[in-house]
């Protein structure tokens, strides 16, 4: 073999490169006893561990089921899990798996909801086709799309979520400029969205299934809903989904996982779709791993027949407002007499959303962030990421990426850790006033 013979990567090998999640978890790493209010572990104490090993003796008591949970499973997802994901949403939605339109052939079990955000992506987009998204939005999903060659076009948000007047009006400009063929799909985060903390107004809901509807003149616009937080309400208007607005179940993809709101250790989520996003999804998923691991998924079955999972739920979500409690007062504490310093209150989710003054800038590279994980020991997640803006779209509508923002989580640390981080980010922050 040619000593210089070269790597010749796929395209696809160059849209995902210096992933800022791994630089975030290799910061983590490198800088032992750095507080992270970055990292979106979650509350490592209240981890189900009595309910899983409960969830686990029960399979394995009966050698018939522990045989089944060892087995492979299908690629689709067990339909025993699939039928208690049918009630598990219906009842979340209030409505019969009738009213919503949907059935236990709607639904794929997948490797945390991760897995369904990138099958679709891998199913529904080419290169050069456009997902709308909020701004900010969850980074790691702009990650994928950017993975697959898609474009990203960014929609500007208020307190009640994404604008759909800025929606409609970039689809109109997108029409005039003769794309609005390459529209696949609207994302939105829609209950407690990751990083704001905002949640979808509940008349937004319903309009931007009916915007998705009516500009779906040339070839379909879905909306993919994201309630990755759905299960974790603290206070506040738990508001319909966007799905509950889609009675025929065409418009609307969901997803959801059991990451935040029981053990993402186990790694299982799902998504509803119609059934011939389904049957694409199986394909693609059919080469990839012919079905999520069939061990978790009975365990996760077994959480849920025997009710362990509702009832850790119920205990999770006193856990989390009590912490986010916690941070808002913290923020209070520390952050109230910095003058330009303002953060929203999330009614559920794991995250506080923080503003800075314009002129201090939070990205990676920022003296901000070098002094805050240098000296004062201290990481959060630079707004930025959340941010994108498509270079191809020759209209200045798109808001810019905001770079005076940041993440901070009371999903990891304890009520010490909360108390001592946000000390410490004040103090990181003060210098630079
Ligand atoms: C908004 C959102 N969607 C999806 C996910 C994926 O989670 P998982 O793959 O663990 O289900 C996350 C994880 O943080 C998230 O924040």
């Amino acid at each position: 073999m040619p000593m210089n013979s070269k790597i010749r990567f796929s395209k696809k090998r160059a849209w995902s490169h210096d992933l800022p999640i791994s630089f975030l978890m290799q910061q983590g790493v490198e800088n032992p006893g750095v507080l992270s209010l970055a990292a979106g572990l979650v509350d490592q104490n209240s981890l189900p561990v009595e309910l899983t090993k409960k969830s686990f003796d029960h399979l394995f008591s009966n050698p018939k089921t522990a045989r089944a949970a060892l087995q492979y499973g299908t690629t689709a997802g067990s339909l025993s899990l699939r039928s208690l994901l049918l009630s598990h949403v219906s009842n979340l939605e209030e409505k019969s798996a009738r009213e919503l339109g949907m059935t236990v052939d709607n639904i794929i079990v997948t490797t945390g909801s991760q897995q369904y955000l990138s099958l679709l992506g891998e199913v529904l987009l080419d290169p050069g086709d456009i997902c709308l998204v909020a701004a900010p939005t969850y980074f790691v999903f702009l990650g994928v799309l950017q993975g697959l060659g898609a474009r990203i076009v960014s929609i500007e948000t208020d307190e009640f979520g994404m604008r759909m007047d800025s929606l409609e009006s970039t689809l109109g400009i997108l029409e005039s400029q003769g794309q609005l063929e390459k529209v696949k799909m609207i994302y939105l985060v829609s209950d407690y969205e990751n990083p704001s903390g905002i949640s979808l107004s509940q008349d937004r809901r319903g309009q931007v299934v009916e915007i998705a509807q009516s500009w779906s003149k040339q070839q379909k616009i879905f909306i993919l809903e994201d309630l990755a937080y759905r299960e974790l309400c603290y206070d506040g208007p738990v508001v319909p989904s966007i799905r509950s607005f889609d009675s025929t179940g065409e418009t609307v993809i969901l997803t959801q996982t059991f990451s935040k709101s029981f053990s993402p250790g186990l790694r299982v989520g799902f998504g509803v779709a119609p059934k011939e996003v389904c049957a694409a999804i199986c394909d693609k998923k059919g080469n990839d791993d012919f079905g999520s691991t069939n061990m978790s998924q009975q365990v996760l079955a077994t959480a849920l027949r025997e009710n362990f999972y509702y009832e850790h739920v119920k205990h999770l979500r006193e856990v989390y407002r009590e912490k986010r409690n916690y941070m808002l007062e913290a923020a209070d504490t520390y952050f109230s007499n910095i003058p330009g310093v303002r953060w929203v209150h999330p009614n559920g989710g794991l995250y506080v959303w923080m503003t800075l003054p314009n002129n201090i800038e939070t990205g990676f590279a920022s003296p901000l962030f070098q002094k805050a994980i240098h000296e004062d020991k201290v990481m959060y997640v630079p707004g930025e990421l959340c941010y994108a803006t498509d270079q191809k779209l020759d209209f200045d509508k798109q808001p810019p990426i905001q770079k005076n923002h940041m993440r901070l989580t009371f999903g990891v640390q304890n009520h010490e850790g909360i108390q001592e981080g946000m000390k410490r980010l004040a103090k990181a922050v003060k210098s630079f006033i």
